[in-house]
């Protein structure tokens, strides 16, 4: 069915959107009822919005960790697939997430960037310390919350990169793209640069690229290869299919 692995296959990028989360209950942004139809980004993703109202900015992301650490919230056979490729392939995956979720992690991924922040992290303004939220110690952050290392009071924020502010570890990204054979985008609209420009890196550095989506992105001319349906259908058998090449490339 895949046509699009390339023969020679060692270096594999990953790039995933809210589209691999959603099969987990976890809200997209644009689509119908994402999140961006309910809240304006201006009021609750940008620093201007945080000085302006830090208590509803929280109050938006104190809402999402408590869905995320709900009971019913976990990796779905999306993010399970991405963990298999990762520990099973014979050469290097690079999982990037432009995700908040830490719905990777839990199912097994480690080689993993979080290009926009964590969700499970507070970050302190006063003495720049991330320092990890977790059920036992509260996962709410509200201005009388202390920071761990400083404790300072009413300087914690969420641990999101916001419009206007610079995604994280872009050297390490655009690193990995420069010696990609293989770029995959996973469950994302094509909407939000930098991650959006990946798929152009890795077409420089000659690597086959593929977008796996429920429908096109806005980048989609850009991929030379797409498929379309759900991540928990397609990744699986997209990586059952990567993982079946790289075996029949290694020495008998
Ligand atoms: P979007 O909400 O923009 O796009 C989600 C994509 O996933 C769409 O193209 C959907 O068609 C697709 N999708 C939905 N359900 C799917 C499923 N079950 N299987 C496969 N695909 C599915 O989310 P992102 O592209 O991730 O940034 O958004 C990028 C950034 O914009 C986010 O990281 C966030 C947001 O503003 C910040 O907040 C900084």
């Amino acid at each position: 069915m895949f046509k699009s692995i390339p023969e020679s296959l060692n270096r594999i990028v990953i790039l995933t959107g809210a589209g691999v989360s959603a099969e987990s209950g976890i809200q997209t942004f644009r689509g119908a009822d994402g999140l961006w139809e309910n809240h304006r980004l201006e009021d609750v993703a940008m620093p201007e919005a945080f000085a302006r109202d830090p208590l509803l900015v929280q109050r938006f992301y104190n809402e999402r960790r408590r869905q995320l650490t709900s009971a019913s919230t976990k990796p779905n056979a999306a993010h399970l697939a991405l963990a298999k490729l990762e520990s099973a392939f014979d050469g290097n995956v690079l999982l990037v997430t432009q995700n908040i979720d830490n719905l990777h992690e839990r199912a097994g991924s480690k080689h993993l960037i979080h290009m926009h922040g964590e969700l499970m992290k507070a970050r302190c303004i006063a003495c720049g310390e991330t320092s990890p939220l977790c059920a036992a110690s509260g996962i709410d952050i509200d201005p009388s919350t202390n920071c761990r290392q400083c404790a300072r009071t009413g300087t914690l924020r969420p641990h999101i990169v916001w419009f206007g502010e610079i995604p994280l570890q872009m050297d390490d990204i655009y690193h990995a793209l420069a010696s990609a054979d293989l770029f995959i985008s996973i469950g994302t609209s094509g909407n939000v640069y930098p991650a959006a420009g990946f798929v152009d890196a890795a077409n420089q550095s000659g690597a086959t690229t593929v977008e796996l989506n429920l429908e096109a992105s806005a980048t989609r001319g850009a991929f030379k290869y797409h498929y379309d349906g759900a991540a928990t259908t397609l990744v699986p058998a997209f990586v059952d299919a990567v993982l079946q090449r790289n075996a029949s490339d290694r020495p008998q």
